[in-house]
């Protein structure tokens, strides 16, 4: 059913102080602090540039706390100036009175980021929307701000205070990349069938694990490929790797994988070989006869070919999460072998992630996909049906500032 939202034409946006929450968290080197690729900053610069007469207030979360990647949006805002080819103003505050003072400040046209709203409590915690409009956050920002634009699609999934708090107290409408998501999926839905594959892999394992039974009951995993960390999760589970993963959580997801496999067997395949580091080279090995502290960075070939039969075979693809640590030559042929074949399919297919969106571009085969989204957890929750907290907020604005509402 087509999403109830104003878009960027519905409000009067020229002249007016806008505050745009986009994602543009980005994967950040761990040794350099550069920033390792630029496809959410690309998105959101599209959105800034249809807003060339506001005074637009760019907010994101970056990383975790306590995570390498918790970062200030700092260089954030200069790659932005770069892309955008415009003065961006940065300021080292989110809600205090050098981040007020700088949005008071910006003139029509002006660009400012905020920085990472992560950098406050609040924005760490989930909210219905009633209390989201009471946090700190919020209620400081909202007499500085004329409207809110809703960008982040790759968090629509978080009901943190920016994503929910704004739409019931200044006109709120989505901005360019929600728009394009939603249109992409809504075609998508009217055309694609089964079989239906999904391939899960990437590190964050539990937005994929807390996602599977929903992918499986709205019918999008009739077959499900593991790779990536979460591979490695149902590996263990099933018995056939050693020691443990080092991620938080493990024991929960393990029994949970265990869960899942001893319900549905024949649904789910599981690498059977997996690349490793040894003696400075890439080495293809049987993940059962690895020893416990052994790190692996990849799928193995036999593992790509099995995969890429299913895909070549699916009515509808969806891949989430890289199978190896693509950025190192030697671990690439995982993400590679199985982009390959999704391109290569004749089938409906859906890429999800920053990560994969930066291998298709390398990769050379971004064309060939159907659909490519640069969110991750979010896609995974919207295709398995269920209610993302910034959809929710954009129906909300609808009905209060729509025409005739406001
Ligand atoms: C993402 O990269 O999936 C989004 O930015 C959300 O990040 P989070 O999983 O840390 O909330």
């Amino acid at each position: 059913m087509p999403i109830r939202m104003l878009t960027l034409e519905d409000l009067d946006l020229a002249g007016k102080r806008v505050f745009l929450r986009v994602d543009i968290n980005t994967p950040v080197h761990p040794e350099t602090g550069q920033l390792m690729e630029q496809e959410r900053l690309k998105e959101a610069a599209m959105t800034i540039n249809d807003l060339p007469d506001s005074k637009v207030v760019v907010a994101s979360h970056q990383g975790r706390v306590g995570r390498s990647d918790y970062t200030s949006l700092e260089a954030h805002a200069r790659v932005l100036g770069e892309i955008l080819g415009k003065r961006v103003d940065f300021v080292p505050d989110v809600f205090g009175p050098g981040a007020l003072s700088a949005i008071d400040s910006l003139g029509d046209g002006g660009v400012l980021v905020l920085d990472n709203l992560r950098f406050t409590a609040e924005e760490n915690q989930e909210y219905k929307p009633p209390e989201a409009e009471k946090t700190f956050l919020v209620r400081r920002l909202k007499d500085h701000v004329d409207a809110c634009v809703l960008d982040a699609f790759s968090t629509a999934h978080r009901a943190s205070p920016t994503i929910v708090g704004f739409a019931g107290l200044v006109p709120t409408c989505a901005g360019r990349t929600v728009g394009r998501e939603l249109r992409m999926l809504d075609r998508i839905a009217s055309v694609e069938k089964g079989p239906y594959v999904t391939v899960l892999g990437g590190a964050k394992v539990n937005d994929r694990l807390e996602a599977i039974d929903a992918l499986i009951a709205n019918k999008r995993a009739d077959k499900v490929l593991l790779c990536g960390v979460v591979g490695l999760v149902f590996l263990k589970a099933a018995g056939k790797l050693k020691g443990d993963l080092g991620i938080d959580g493990e024991q929960k997801f393990v029994l949970k994988a265990r869960q899942l496999m001893d319900e549905d067997p024949e649904r789910f395949a599981l690498p059977v070989d997996v690349a490793i580091r040894a003696n400075g080279e890439r080495k293809e090995v049987d993940p059962a006869g690895l020893g416990a502290q052994v790190k692996v960075l990849d799928i193995g070939s036999k593992t790509v070919d099995n995969y890429s039969r299913f895909i070549k075979g699916a009515g509808t693809v969806f891949m989430s999460g890289p199978p190896g640590a693509f950025e190192w030559d030697e671990f690439s042929l995982g993400t590679e072998g199985l982009l390959r074949a999704m391109a290569a399919s004749l089938g409906t297919t859906i890429i999800s992630g920053g990560h994969l969106s930066t291998a298709l571009h390398k990769y050379g085969v971004h064309d060939q996909i159907d659909h490519t989204s640069t969110a991750g957890g979010a896609l995974v929750q919207y295709l398995a049906g269920k209610r993302l907290p910034l959809i929710d907020a954009l129906e909300r604005a609808a009905d209060r500032w729509g025409k005739g509402q406001a």
